[in-house]
């Protein structure tokens, strides 16, 4: 059995009264969770909806709290990372996780940002070690695969791309993925939203295929590990 971690950063809700106003980025990561779960349903899933429900932004006193001993911790500062140690459980209880987001004045929105925040955290997620010379961060957790979802309104994020300078929404995932524990990452695109002509349907109709033969590809591969482990466990 593994664990799917699904984040969504939107802070359009996936399905609307106008569908016009319906979240790309979400509905795209619905069709990876959906066709995974009809594979495999049996696995774990954690759903968060960081767009709707942001967590907190840190604070001094989270930074305090975070570089105080655990044993010395007071009620107030344990109080104060009880979320991040809830958002670490569950990011340290995933196999595979997938974070859908839009691209807001060219990066992550910032619900997504506080997100991480919260998670990359020192002895939690990455250590410090200035022995290691010029790379004293060491990520904690391993083992894990990412997939990315994205949706902007403008296209040519990517590599060689028009915008490739203004992309900095998958970049600074990609960046960040290592605190989280991941070692593969597949990244999904939606463009052309701004434009709603004919390269935007085919964007989008292109993204949830892709999803969907991931998911299938994935929950197969992820499948075929688990009975691995399985019989070696025997
Ligand atoms: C506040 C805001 C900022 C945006 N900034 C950008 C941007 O910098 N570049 C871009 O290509 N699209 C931008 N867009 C367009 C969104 O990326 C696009 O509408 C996307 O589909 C939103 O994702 P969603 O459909 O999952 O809500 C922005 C939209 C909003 C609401």
């Amino acid at each position: 059995m593994s664990t799917l971690l699904h984040i969504d950063s939107s802070v359009r809700a996936a399905t609307n009264p106008n569908p016009d106003h319906d979240s790309i980025s979400k509905n795209i990561a619905r069709r990876f969770i959906e066709t995974w779960q009809e594979n495999r349903p049996e696995d774990d899933y954690i759903y968060r909806d960081v767009g709707m429900n942001p967590p907190d932004f840190i604070s001094q006193d989270w930074i305090g709290a975070v570089f105080t001993p655990e044993e010395k911790r007071t009620p107030a500062q344990r109080e104060r990372l009880s979320l991040s140690d809830t958002l670490i459980a569950e990011v340290a209880k995933a196999d595979v996780i997938l974070i859908s987001s839009p691209m807001y004045n060219y990066g992550m929105p910032a619900h997504l940002k506080a997100w991480f925040d919260q998670i990359v955290r020192i002895d939690k997620t990455f250590d410090f070690d200035l022995s290691r010379g010029d790379f004293p961060l060491q990520p904690l957790l391993s083992g894990k695969t990412l997939i990315i979802v994205t949706s902007s309104g403008e296209f040519g994020f990517e590599k060689g791309g028009i915008r490739e300078d203004s992309g900095h929404l998958a970049p600074h995932l990609r960046t960040l993925s290592k605190y989280l524990g991941v070692d593969t990452v597949y990244e999904i695109t939606a463009e052309y939203q701004e434009f709603g002509d004919e390269r935007h349907r085919r964007s989008v109709a292109n993204a949830r295929q892709r999803a969907e033969n991931l998911a299938v590809e994935l929950s197969i591969s992820n499948l075929a590990q688990s009975s691995n482990h399985e019989s070696a466990d025997v």
